[in-house]
């Protein structure tokens, strides 16, 4: 390929910068090609917004956060949000293939990103994936990049949630993010030491949750530190938190799973209850190191490869510690979430931590 373009499809996510660091110098260094950038994700395709990237362009931004293309996570060229959600798909392939000659574009990107690029491959651009977020919850990849960070800044916060929640014998509510899976509340919780650990997978039973908190209290350990998923839910899913809601003397202060949580547990409890929302600080700032800049450098690195040797329609995944690639079909709107079995549940189950539900 001769000309290759590449993208940042929906939220950011740490290490963005490094694969399109990775796929351009490799592109350029490697195979000899030109690199173009796609300004802010899909839209740049539809708006015909693009420049060209050099060596000097991806210097230097090895450890920035975010993105230096700029991205969308509502622009659609299938159904475009700008032009009343009309199928624009027409021009952005005219745009990409035709004027800017492009041989095959990487599309940097979660499951939307992923369900667009294999229609784009269908209307005739050459794609490849790369799987980017922090929620890890792409299909047969075992990682995807931007999750280790979210993972260390909310570990980071339970451990200072730890210190002021043993001060004042208080249970401390920590609620992260990952949309519908429970990944990053996961790991962050088992590698925190959080005694409660609340995911989407598994509705959690308040009654449960409060008794942990009281068997700790009575045992001594006056604390209880509550790692909560923002899409986790109690027992009757919705209904149940529209009862809280209702329930609430200040409804609008509940703002979120751990609002619901805190007046769930301070209805309960006689200690003092504390919650805190993460929120896109998972989100923002420089990768790990060295996890989240080895990962992405490896998958940008293999993202080039697949371009180079022609094998479109393909995303790049990490299986079992090997780099490979995926179909990008099989991958399109669809998440891995945690199950009941997985490795990690074992651990936090074998270190005494609760997930508010009586038997896992
Ligand atoms: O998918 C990444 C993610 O950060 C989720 O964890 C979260 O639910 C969502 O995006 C937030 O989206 P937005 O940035 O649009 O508020």
């Amino acid at each position: 390929p001769r000309r290759v373009g590449i993208l940042t499809g929906g939220g950011d996510s740490p290490g963005l910068n490094a694969v399109i660091r990775a796929v351009t110098k490799s592109l350029i260094l490697d195979r000899g090609a030109e690199v173009v950038g796609f300004v802010d994700g899909f839209a740049g395709m539809v708006e015909k917004q693009s420049r060209p990237l050099s060596l000097r362009d991806v210097s230097g931004i090895l450890t920035l956060g975010g993105t230096i293309l700029g991205t969308s996570n509502k622009a659609n060229p299938f159904a475009y949000h700008l032009r009343g959600n009309a199928d624009v798909s027409a021009e952005a392939v005219r745009y990409a293939r035709d004027e800017l000659r492009l041989d095959a574009v990487v599309a940097i990107g979660g499951d939307g990103t992923m369900s667009i690029a294999h229609r784009l491959q269908q209307a005739g651009i050459p794609m490849v994936g790369v799987p980017k977020t922090i929620d890890n919850d792409l299909m047969y990849t075992d990682r995807t990049f931007g999750f280790d960070t979210a993972v260390a800044i909310a570990t980071e916060a339970i451990d200072r949630l730890h210190t002021t929640a043993q001060s004042h014998h208080r249970v401390m509510i920590l609620e992260t993010m990952g949309r519908y899976a429970g990944w990053i509340a996961l790991y962050a919780g088992v590698a925190g030491g959080a005694d409660v650990i609340l995911i989407p997978e598994m509705e959690y039973d308040i009654e449960e949750v409060a008794r942990v908190c009281r068997a700790r209290e009575q045992g001594g350990q006056r604390y209880t530190l509550v790692c909560v998923a923002e899409g986790a839910k109690p027992i009757g899913g919705q209904h149940a938190i529209r009862q809280v809601v209702a329930d609430s003397p200040d409804p609008l202060r509940l703002g979120g799973i751990c609002g619901v949580l805190e007046q769930q547990l301070t209805q309960r409890l006689t200690s003092e209850v504390r919650r805190t929302m993460l929120g896109h600080v998972q989100r923002g700032g420089t990768p790990t190191h060295a996890f989240d800049r080895t990962l992405a450098t490896a998958f940008g690195a293999y993202a080039a490869a697949l371009v180079a040797d022609g094998q479109y329609g393909r995303m790049v995944a990490t299986q079992g510690g090997r780099l490979t690639s995926v179909a990008i079909a099989d991958v399109a709107n669809r998440q891995r979430l945690v199950s009941s079995d997985a490795p990690m549940v074992a651990a936090a189950l074998a270190v005494g931590t609760s997930f508010g539900v009586k038997d896992v």
